[in-house]
């Protein structure tokens, strides 16, 4: 029997790359696109849901929809998400409110409408798109940053929580991968009259640089479809390049100040 997908943002970026290459291995997919039509096609083969992660009736819909269809749901891939750049002190409350509400109030819908269907199955697979940003509070990008380290340790609860029915939770943790997200990450308006102009504008270049200079988001497609066919997946699975993966060590054994140290280098911070 076919595996059956739900891909949450499936029409740009990794989500379009892992609908594609989960398509190409023989899943039924379901991607979403807040625009989209449900039962829409697409050129790479794959089925389009119209599903809006903010909204929790759009969400149960769209669940609702394929369960219809299919009478299951084997993977759920949380990966609708948005970047957003702008110092701390600089990012209004309500621009936080909507990134968490799309990072994390929108992995939680899906989970909480999908998790009834999986606990009857017995079975089911819930990847969450994390980030290496997830785990390090990067410069210019705090709440971005905190909203995917919410992710992170949201999966690692839910995952304790569901083993028992027979529901596996993982993390991927990107790097840089080549997409859209420097479109359509949102930039606090703060930004253009703040006293951290001069920094954030070179930051954030070099954030749009290290982006467009990414990874093929395919690799996250083969990652995912070597996850579903684990029978014991690990929690955590980074796909960084050396750099990122190397952060990440050096993140673990090294007393935070120096980390921190590292860190400013790498942006070329000021101290003082
Ligand atoms: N690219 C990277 O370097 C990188 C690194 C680490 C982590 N990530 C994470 O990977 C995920 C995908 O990002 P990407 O780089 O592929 O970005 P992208 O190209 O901008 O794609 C974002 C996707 O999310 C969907 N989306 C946005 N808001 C939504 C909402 N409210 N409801 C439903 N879908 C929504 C969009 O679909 P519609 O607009 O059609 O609805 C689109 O398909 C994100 O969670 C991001 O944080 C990316």
């Amino acid at each position: 029997m076919k595996k059956v997908a739900f891909i949450t943002g499936g029409t740009s970026g990794i989500g379009k790359a892992i609908c594609t290459y989960l398509t190409i291995k023989g899943v039924q997919v379901y991607g979403t696109g807040r625009l989209a039509v449900n039962g829409e096609i697409t050129k790479e083969g794959y089925t389009l849901v119209q599903c809006d992660v903010t909204n929790t009736e759009s969400v149960n819909e769209a669940i609702q929809y394929i369960i219809k269809k299919e009478n299951k749901i084997d993977l759920v891939v949380n990966n609708a998400g948005i970047g957003m750049a702008g110092s701390v002190e600089d990012s209004e409350i309500e621009e936080i409110r909507n990134i968490f509400n799309t990072n994390v109030a929108g992995t939680l819908r899906v989970c909480k409408a999908v998790l009834p269907s999986m606990r009857s199955q017995k079975a089911g697979l819930i990847i969450n798109i994390s980030s290496v940003g997830g785990l390090m509070g990067l410069p210019y990008r705090g709440v971005y940053s905190s909203s995917k380290s919410s992710v992170e340790l949201l999966s690692e609860a839910m995952s304790m929580e569901v083993m028992k029915f027979g529901i596996k939770v993982v993390l991927i943790e990107p790097g840089d991968f080549k997409t859209s997200i420097n479109l359509n990450r949102k930039v606090s308006p703060n930004t253009q009259h703040s006293i951290y102009k001069e920094e954030f504008d070179r930051i954030h270049e070099i954030i749009n640089d290290e982006v467009t200079n990414g990874q093929n988001p395919f690799k996250i497609g083969k990652l995912v479809y070597k996850i579903l066919l684990k029978k014991n997946p690990r929690v955590r699975y980074n796909t960084g390049n050396f750099s990122s993966k190397l952060a990440l060590v050096l993140k673990r054994i090294l007393p935070t100040r120096l980390f921190e140290r590292i860190i400013m280098n790498h942006y070329n911070i000021k101290r003082k």
